[in-house]
């Protein structure tokens, strides 16, 4: 049996993790994330592909492209959370069409700005885990198991 697809999307500065705010974001850099995500998704059984991007057109694509494939998702949406309804529709497409969508943070927005407060994405997807830095996503993934 092949293993059960999981997109691992993260969007805007994203891939500057590692020297972005790092009192915020942590030491860990995206490539640090993607190879523990990948681990962990080999230890679950599933297969995990991993994309980083700064478009917001890029990420929709994506995501309907996991619809495509039968795949789950695990998204940060970055600061697209706040405000794109663009990928807030993108997520509702992957959810409603029966996949799992994960919303995941390093930072706990909840905690910060007020602007990030607001998550348009939060009320379509299947759940959130915010705040554990790189655990988030690997949390995420064992969610979906
Ligand atoms: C973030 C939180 C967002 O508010 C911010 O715009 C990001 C990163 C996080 O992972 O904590 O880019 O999604």
């Amino acid at each position: 049996m092949t293993a059960p697809k999981v997109f691992v999307l993260s969007g805007p500065n994203l891939n500057r993790l590692g020297t972005r705010q790092p009192e915020i974001y942590g030491s860990d850099t995206l490539v640090d994330i993607h190879d523990a995500v990948t681990a962990e998704a080999q230890r679950l059984g599933l297969a995990a592909d991993c994309r980083q991007t700064n478009s917001e057109g890029e990420l929709i694509g994506w995501l309907h492209e996991a619809v495509d494939d039968g795949a789950d998702v695990v998204l940060n949406p970055g600061a697209f959370t706040h405000y794109s309804y663009a990928v807030r529709d993108a997520c509702a497409i992957v959810t409603t069409s029966g996949r799992s969508l994960i919303e995941v943070h390093l930072s706990n927005p909840a905690a910060r700005e007020e602007f990030r407060h607001t998550s348009v994405v939060a009320g379509v997807a299947t759940g959130t885990i915010a705040g554990f830095g790189l655990q988030s996503y690997l949390l995420a993934l064992r969610a979906l198991v």
